[in-house]
């Protein structure tokens, strides 16, 4: 099964992301989890990158492609993958239609902007896994440390107010419009499209998820 999470900043694509990966054991490719190791790494794709997603914009259509093109020939893709945070405009999901992938599920999951800036801030993350926790609504078993590994838990550069804030905006403007994209594309193929209320609990919102599985 090949799949596509599309949300705003902080809608939860990550931890459901996490959730039906290891239900439909399939990969969980998420471009901004990506970014972030090659920052970790110094790589010049980190060194670009970070300046960008510290200011809330989007990477390059072209680097993002490539980077998709590389990871789903991959061999654990095989029997599909989860995508989380791609594609994220309308050049990178024609750029997937140009690689053959036919994507059989887009699952949206939805917040209201209110909503959305009191997540971010109390988001903490395992930079390696890119396991998401939330300090309030999702806490780890043991405060600051990872459930699977103990390790420290961070919070992300790009989680400041001002920067959700400006990704709020890119994401209206520049994601926003796949959601009628892909809605046009459910009237003539096999896609399916739902869409999730992302503001119930981390349980009810993967059930709801899991349910249209069935
Ligand atoms: P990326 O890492 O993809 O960030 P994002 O899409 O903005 O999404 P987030 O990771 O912030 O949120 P999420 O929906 O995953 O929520 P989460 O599950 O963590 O991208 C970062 C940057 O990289 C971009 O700004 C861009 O610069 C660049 N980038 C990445 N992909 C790109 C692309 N394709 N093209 C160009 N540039 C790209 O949950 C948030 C918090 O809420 C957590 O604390 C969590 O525990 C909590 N929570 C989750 N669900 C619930 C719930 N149901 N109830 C209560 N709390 C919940």
């Amino acid at each position: 099964m090949k799949l596509i999470l599309l949300g705003p900043p902080g809608a939860g694509k990550g931890t459901q992301a996490e959730l039906i990966s290891k239900k439909l054991n399939i990969p969980h490719i998420s471009t901004g989890d990506i970014l972030r190791e090659s920052i970790r790494n110094n790589t010049s794709l980190g060194e670009q990158a970070k300046k960008i997603m510290d200011q809330g914009n989007l990477v390059s259509d072209e680097i993002i492609l490539g980077i998709i093109k590389e990871r789903v020939s991959l061999r654990d893709c095989k029997d599909g993958f989860l995508f989380d945070g791609f594609p994220r405009t309308i050049g990178q999901a024609d750029g997937l239609k140009k690689l053959n992938i036919d994507i059989n599920l887009v699952i949206e999951i939805s917040l209201p902007e209110e909503t959305i800036i009191s997540r971010m801030s109390g988001r903490r993350i395992h930079p390696p896994s890119g396991r998401s926790y939330h300090i309030k609504f999702n806490p780890p078993k043991i405060d600051g440390k990872d459930d699977e590994t103990g390790q420290d838990l961070i919070q992300r550069d790009d989680d400041k107010p001002e920067t959700v804030l400006a990704r709020l905006e890119v994401y209206k403007k520049q994601t926003d419009p796949l959601i009628d994209y892909y809605l046009n594309l459910q009237k003539n193929s096999d896609l399916k499209f739902i869409k999730i209320n992302g503001a119930n609990s981390p349980q009810e919102v993967s059930e709801e998820i899991f349910r249209s599985f069935e």
